[in-house]
């Protein structure tokens, strides 16, 4: 058994990892891959998003199955490209990839399918957003450009000035031709989580929800990011909400995209508030989240890899998953000056002495005369595990300790909340 995994962040080392580990013993390989997956996989020079390169690949070396980590190549048609040459592929059509490509798509599947979100209006023109804008007495108010906008392209304004600057930069062209359309939706309270199911298209089998932190700083404060920490699972989530998110998010718009002919197998991943009115979409991605799947994976007591090929056969129904109780932590190293710029070339000291229950994933590192460097945002990905949160946390925190690059960055809050709740 040969397999693939395309990418080359921490989400992917995981995912890598995780499927070494198979009873079914597969030879691993990773395109483009990074320096932490070269040690358990053969790396190979072909970026995430060069489809036809990477099915070349794919079939010279008889790869059985390639699971695809970023949602570039999803959203591009990478399953479809796989598909035409009969090889397996764990992933979305780039029709049902739209989910994630288009938050217009998104809004108006789940609409149709009457999935509960927030309120929206959807213009293609700068004008009728202002003026809408304008008549609008409520904020604050979440404006969104239709395209991923590399994760940028949603503002939460607190006011009619941020939201027509938001409006402006969309349709102005910051974001090409992502911006040409915008979504204007109500802002929602409530805890976010974000919850992943596996499907073959018919049947779905969920995984342990988790909860990620997007802002750079502690308390949540300063700009968005790919993300700065996880953990999972939620003891804020009673089991009738997760039950009701399977029951009134996940499984109608899985139906909804049937529905349509847009062929779904892999990993739906949505992106929920738990409101006081009960839980609601805000969004769908089509590919595993980054940095959940560091903090959902190590504790997976199932074979990853039987599933998502049960997932490519169309044979999900009747399985089970298992999950160690253990809880998992994750804390985001980055480098100086992220999100805004990153630095590369510091070198990294302190990977070589890390105790047992954690788990160091290579998120933008590289490699010289056998040291490990910065080369880019999110550098390193540390995650404790234990009994309870207060363990698994701490012993994130004091593998991070023992790490050292120049101007490395970390929240101090990962999880905090989690500990307050913890029934111990
Ligand atoms: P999205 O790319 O749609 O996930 O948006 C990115 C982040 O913006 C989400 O993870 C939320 O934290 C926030 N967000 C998006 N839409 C809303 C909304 N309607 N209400 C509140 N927060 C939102
Ligand atoms: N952690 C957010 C994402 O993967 O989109």
């Amino acid at each position: 058994m040969r397999v693939l995994v395309v990418g080359s962040g921490g989400r992917e080392h995981a995912l890598v990892e995780t499927l070494a580990a198979s009873h079914l013993e597969p030879e691993m390989f990773a395109a483009p891959g990074n320096p932490g997956i070269s040690r358990i996989a053969e790396t190979v020079d072909i970026p995430a998003d060069d489809l036809v390169a990477l099915r070349d690949f794919a079939k010279e070396k008889n790869i059985d199955l390639t699971v695809v980590g970023p949602e570039a190549p999803l959203i591009g048609g990478v399953a479809e490209c796989f598909w035409e040459e009969g090889l397996r592929v764990f992933g979305p059509s780039r029709a049902a990839a739209r989910i994630e490509g288009s938050k217009v798509f998104s809004k108006e599947l789940m609409r149709n399918a009457g999935v509960p979100t927030a309120r929206f209006e959807v213009f293609d023109r700068e004008r009728a957003a202002r003026d809408y804008l304008r008549n609008m007495g409520e904020y604050p108010i979440v404006v969104k450009t239709d395209g991923t906008a590399s994760g940028k392209g949603v503002t939460v304004a607190r006011n009619q000035e941020e939201a027509e600057e938001a409006v402006r930069a969309a349709f102005g062209g910051k974001f090409g031709d992502d911006g040409r359309r915008i979504v204007i939706e109500e802002k929602l309270e409530g805890r976010e989580a974000s919850i992943f199911v596996i499907t073959d298209g018919v049947d779905i089998l969920p995984f342990l929800p988790a909860q990620d932190y997007k802002r750079i700083g502690d308390g949540d404060e300063g700009p968005n990011t790919g993300g700065m920490g996880a953990y999972s699972p939620l003891m804020w989530m009673e089991p009738p909400t997760y039950a009701a998110i399977l029951e009134e998010i996940i499984q109608p718009t899985l139906r909804q995209l049937a529905l349509i002919g847009a062929r779904y197998s892999g990993l739906l991943y949505a992106g929920v508030m738990v409101t006081e009115d009960g839980p609601k979409a805000l969004e769908f991605n089509c590919r595993f989240g980054d940095p959940e799947t560091q903090v959902v994976l190590p504790r997976l007591g199932t074979d990853l890899l039987e599933l998502m090929l049960a997932c490519e056969d169309g044979t999900l129904a009747g399985r089970e998953i298992a999950w160690s109780s253990d809880k998992a932590v994750c804390v985001v190293l980055a480098s100086e000056g992220y999100p805004e710029s990153s630095h590369s070339g510091d070198e990294i000291s302190g990977l070589d002495e890390l105790p047992a229950g954690v788990y160091v994933y290579h998120a933008a590192t590289g490699e010289r005369d056998g040291k490990f460097h910065t080369a880019g945002g999110r550098v390193l990905n540390i995650v404790g595990t234990g009994g309870t949160v207060i363990e698994a946390r701490a012993r994130a925190y004091a593998a991070v300790e023992t790490i050292h690059f120049e101007g490395m960055q970390y929240r101090t809050d990962i999880a905090l909340e989690a500990i307050e709740l913890e029934d111990i």
